[in-house]
């Protein structure tokens, strides 16, 4: 506090305030512990004045410091000079609602103490991780994609995370470090973000994805493609699991998805819309780009791997299905089934990204599989499979990339 006050009180004393007459100077101490001062500047166009807070805010982001672990305001008073709604909403993106305020008069008497969170208006107050934080990360991101942005947004599904060591990583984050983005927690599923380049192609990878069955709602799975679209992305390439409904077509064989039944009961684009985003009423004819899957066709044919296509029916799960809805699901015209990748092809298409979409078979459907179904066993058949979807990845994603 003394030394917060001594670095307050002094820059007061520098305070431009010629037409309110009422110096104000402010003390912010940065995680690292060093004390960044500011005072009011103010103007002949007196609401153009800037806060003591902000001039303080200023210094502590020009010196690269990125989080506030304590603010002190010092300014005449009763009344206390505390932080107007500006200068909160300004300090909360870097420090969270826990981060002590305390407002001083000049002669060093306490007058207010509280925090951030306490003080900031209802509208406004900051949600679950530090806003602070999740703001660094996203300017991380920012930073690393502004030279050369990724052309492919690329999610792995159930198993097959592994294929992100292929990568040349540029910056690799953690899912939950992104506070709009939803978490995923089942196995198999590493949830990070990798931005890097992939045979050569700048590409943004998502390690893992949130499903409907975690409870997230639909809704919430259409941001990793609107980051990915905001970030610069023109396609997309999604993978997933899933269950075959074809017999001939069995554990390990790579499908293209040529179409898809939307069975889970919910769609990523239920909700208040944002017109900035895409249109509500959005048509799906072509939505796996034809293109790009004839680019990828070809390229699994030079290495030897005829790639089918099929209709996906996305179901909610999380139980496998009975035999009697796989029978179902046949006689409505599904080729594959799985609980993804659907919501985030819809969401892709709203915001302009184009459509890949890419079935590892790990298995039969029940009742077509001699076996019970199993998550290990998607998960070890879709490691299996792992190293055949890269090569054929691999081998497209230049000339997928002049196609994007
Ligand atoms: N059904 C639904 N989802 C799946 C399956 C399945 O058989 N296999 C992998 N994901």
């Amino acid at each position: 506090m003394n030394a917060l006050f001594a670095a307050a009180a002094c820059a007061r004393a520098h305070a431009w305030a010629p037409y309110s007459g009422f110096a104000v100077g402010a003390a912010l101490r940065a995680a690292s512990g060093r004390i960044f001062s500011g005072c009011n500047v103010e103007n002949a166009a007196y609401p153009l004045s800037q806060c003591a807070e902000a001039s303080a805010l200023g210094t502590l982001v020009a010196a690269g410091e990125r989080r506030i672990v304590e603010i002190l305001v010092v300014g005449e008073g009763p009344p206390p000079c505390l932080p107007c709604g500006g200068c909160r909403q300004r300090l909360a993106e870097f420090a969270t609602s826990e981060v002590p305020i305390r407002i001083a008069d000049p002669r060093g008497r306490v007058l207010v103490e509280t925090t951030l969170g306490a003080l900031l208006p209802l509208p406004f107050r900051l949600r679950g991780e530090p806003r602070s934080e999740a703001s660094h990360a996203l300017a991380q991101l920012r930073e690393a994609v502004s030279a050369e942005p990724p052309v492919f947004a690329v999610v792995f599904g159930s198993g097959l995370s592994k294929l992100a060591e292929r990568i040349t990583p540029i910056l690799s984050l953690a899912v939950r470090e992104l506070s709009d983005l939803p978490v995923p927690a089942v196995e198999g599923h590493p949830g990070r973000i990798t931005y890097g380049r992939w045979a050569g192609v700048p590409v943004l990878c998502f390690l893992g994805r949130a499903h409907l069955y975690e409870g997230h709602p639909a809704r919430a799975l259409a941001a990793p493609l609107r980051l990915a679209r905001e970030l610069g992305c023109r396609a997309v390439i999604l993978t997933s699991a899933t269950g075959s409904l074809r017999a001939r077509i069995g554990p390990g064989r790579l499908v293209l998805v040529s179409d898809h039944l939307n069975l889970q009961g919910s769609n990523p684009l239920v909700g208040p819309q944002d017109a900035h985003v895409g249109p509500r009423f959005l048509a799906l004819d072509g939505l796996y780009d034809e293109t790009l899957r004839a680019v990828t066709r070809r390229a699994a044919e030079r290495l030897g791997l005829e790639l089918e296509e099929g209709v996906l029916a996305a179901v909610l799960g999380p139980c496998f299905e009975t035999p009697a809805e796989i029978r179902m699901l046949r006689a409505l015209g599904a080729d594959l089934v799985g609980m993804s990748l659907v919501p985030e092809a819809i969401a892709a298409r709203q915001c302009g990204l184009k459509v890949l979409g890419i079935a590892v078979v790990t298995n039969l459907a029940a009742g077509l599989s001699p076996h019970s179904l199993s998550h290990a066993e998607t998960l070890a058949e879709a490691g299996a499979a792992a190293d055949r979807l890269a090569a054929v990845l691999e081998a497209a994603l230049p000339e997928l990339a002049r196609c994007a």
